[in-house]
């Protein structure tokens, strides 16, 4: 992570204030917070209170507890004074808050992003009698430098003892960050942003304690003024047991929509170099908010990457209404993600939420085929106020580009909604510009991608909305949005509606109310 430039003398005096005055932060328990707000997202990952930024540390452990580590002030609702907080969880979406990991040595210094792994072979010597020690990797920030430091765990993630031999990467720069660790076969790999160098740079290590550059991966996609966050990542291939590469690189800010936004490369790596299929810049959502996504440790070859990525953008992260809720920023679903060879573009990160089946609750509705039609749901009493939905179509072989599918969540008091439809064969798009709650020059309004339609003539499309956030999932996951709006009135009212479909076209949906995973949990 790095704080904004634009405001960014603000913010780092800010973050020098806070971290001055008011504390080095040792909880003993974990900190509580109040779910309730009408922002407060019920399905997603939110901090408990004060802000939050970039996923970091993301591991399943050898008990199947998921570890998310996350960049966290505790003492602010702006970025600053930057720690990692912390939560568990069994199934990627119940999570348990716990006390904050990782804190940062001393009042000058921040603790940025980073990464953690799995020492099984106890390769760093820091586990006398164990085969599952954590080894976290992140920057430490200081006014002088950004320098790559370890901090080991003994008992499975939860609290951190810093390596007395720390820094075990510094290259005299102030640029360098967010360190991403995998297992290579027989060494440990590391990819790192030199940001501002539009550099990746690859190291290699046989211990986690000293490392050997490898390779630089320069000025590659859009630049923006800066590359963050990157990840290296083995996935499968849709339709057989190949696996890929993919590389994918932040920036921030100066994305093609504004602000922050996250690129990605598929190809190969031998374990120092990293070579993309072609020269195209993909990126891996079309609207404005999901940044810095981070793929966890410990996934078995074979299964789906697992991500979860930060659905905020540095353009309004720090100036959203959620403040009054006490907190600001959530996490996206968890996805699963894996590439598939689409023509003509070539290769595509195809990523849909995981497994959804521990948060859905009772179906609201569902139709096996509405034709060119309306389903109208209204779920003013779904406690969680968050839904899910999904529609398949099928029959589309030579369909007119005037035939469409759109969706709407509206209050029928305030008239507020968000939307999104799509004109079969052409472009997909979203509207979050009727919701009245935040008003930002930056707070971009319309979304759009274009989602040509496959040979077999099927379509899909599903989504969560979940209070402040609404992610969709265009033609299986081939393309996805992540959405945050802040309406003065929840939204209580779901429409789907479909014309111009020819006759042999059949659509069926189904939607389900979305379970809270906060309630009777930590509310203070
Ligand atoms: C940080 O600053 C606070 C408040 O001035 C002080 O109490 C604390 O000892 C300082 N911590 C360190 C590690 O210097
Ligand atoms: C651990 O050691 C085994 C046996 O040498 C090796 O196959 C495996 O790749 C190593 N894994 C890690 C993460 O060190
Ligand atoms: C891990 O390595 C350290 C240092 O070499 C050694 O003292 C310890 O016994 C090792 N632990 C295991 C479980 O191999
Ligand atoms: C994993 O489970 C075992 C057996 O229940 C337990 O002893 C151990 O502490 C757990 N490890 C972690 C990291 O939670
Ligand atoms: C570190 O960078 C500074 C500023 O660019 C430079 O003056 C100094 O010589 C560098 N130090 C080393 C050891 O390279
Ligand atoms: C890799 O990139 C960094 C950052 O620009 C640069 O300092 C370093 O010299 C490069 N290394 C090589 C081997 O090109
Ligand atoms: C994938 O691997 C399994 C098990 O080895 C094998 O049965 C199957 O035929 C393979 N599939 C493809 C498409 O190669
Ligand atoms: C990895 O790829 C680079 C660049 O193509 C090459 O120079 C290097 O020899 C390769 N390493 C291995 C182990 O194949
Ligand atoms: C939705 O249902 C609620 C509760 O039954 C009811 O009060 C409200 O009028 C309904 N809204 C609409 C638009 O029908
Ligand atoms: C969907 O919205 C588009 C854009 O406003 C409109 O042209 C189309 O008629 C709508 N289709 C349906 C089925 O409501
Ligand atoms: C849509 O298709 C998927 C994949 O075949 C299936 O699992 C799901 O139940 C279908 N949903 C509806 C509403 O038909």
């Amino acid at each position: 992570m790095r704080l904004p430039p634009t405001p960014s003398a603000l913010v780092v005096l800010l973050a020098q204030i806070a971290t001055r005055t008011s504390s080095f932060v040792h909880a003993a328990a974990p900190t509580q917070g109040n779910y309730d707000g009408p922002y407060r997202p019920q399905i997603h990952f939110s901090p408990p209170q004060n802000f939050m930024n970039d996923p970091n540390g993301l591991l399943r452990d050898r008990n199947g507890t998921y570890h998310l580590y996350y960049q966290y002030n505790p003492t602010d609702l702006v970025a600053g004074n930057q720690h990692w907080g912390h939560a568990t969880s069994g199934d990627l979406y119940h999570w348990v808050n716990q006390p904050i990991a990782i804190f940062p040595p001393n009042n000058d210094s921040q603790v940025f992003s980073g990464s953690a792994v799995i020492d099984v072979n106890n390769t760093s010597g820091f586990f006398p009698d164990q085969d599952d020690g954590v080894v976290a990797i992140y920057t430490l920030n200081t006014p002088t430098a950004q320098v790559q430091e370890i901090a080991y765990s003994t008992d499975g993630g939860y609290t951190f003892t810093r390596y007395p031999g720390n820094p075990v990467i510094d290259s005299n720069s102030t640029q360098f960050r967010d360190p991403k660790v995998i297992w290579y076969e027989d060494h440990w790999a590391m990819v790192v942003a030199y940001s501002q160098d539009f550099v990746i740079g690859v190291y290699t290590s046989p211990d986690l304690k000293t490392w050997s550059h490898a390779s630089n991966f320069t000025h590659h996609g859009l630049l923006g003024l800066q590359y963050e966050c990157p990840n290296l990542v083995k996935m499968p291939v849709e339709g057989g047991n190949d696996t890929m590469y993919v590389l994918t690189i932040s920036i921030n800010p100066g994305a093609p929509l504004g602000g922050s936004i996250t690129q990605y490369f598929p190809g190969t790596f031998n374990g120092t170099h990293f070579t993309p299929v072609d020269g195209a810049a993909r990126i891996t959502d079309f609207a404005k908010d999901n940044y810095a996504g981070q793929f966890f440790y410990g996934i078995p070859d074979g299964e789906d990457a697992l991500s979860i990525a930060w659905s905020s953008n540095w353009q309004y992260a720090q100036n959203v209404p959620t403040a009054a809720e006490g907190w600001r920023s959530s996490m996206s679903v968890p996805r699963r993600n894996l590439l598939t060879d689409t023509a003509p573009t070539g290769w595509d990160l195809v990523s849909l939420p995981y497994d959804l089946s521990p948060v859905l609750g009772d179906q609201l509705a569902a139709r096996d085929n509405l034709g060119n039609g309306v389903l109208d749901v209204n779920y003013s009493t779904v406690a969680s106020n968050a839904l899910y939905f999904e529609a398949n179509v099928t029959g589309l072989t030579g369909v007119s580009s005037a035939a469409t599918i759109n969706f709407t969540f509206s209050n029928p008091e305030s008239g507020e909604s968000i939307r999104g439809g799509y004109f079969f064969g052409g472009d997909f798009w979203l509207d979050r510009g009727r919701i009245q709650g935040f008003d930002n020059p930056f707070f971009t309004d319309k979304f759009s991608v274009s989602s040509p339609l496959r040979a077999d003539g099927t379509w899909t499309l599903s989504g969560v909305i979940d209070r402040s956030i609404l992610e969709v999932f265009v033609d299986r996951g081939a393309h996805s949005a992540t959405s945050t709006f802040y309406a003065t009135q929840p939204l209580t009212s779901f429409t789907l509606s479909t014309a111009g479909l020819p006759d042999a076209a059949s659509v069926s949906v189904v939607v389900y109310a979305l379970k809270s995973v906060w309630e009777n949990t930590d509310s203070a």
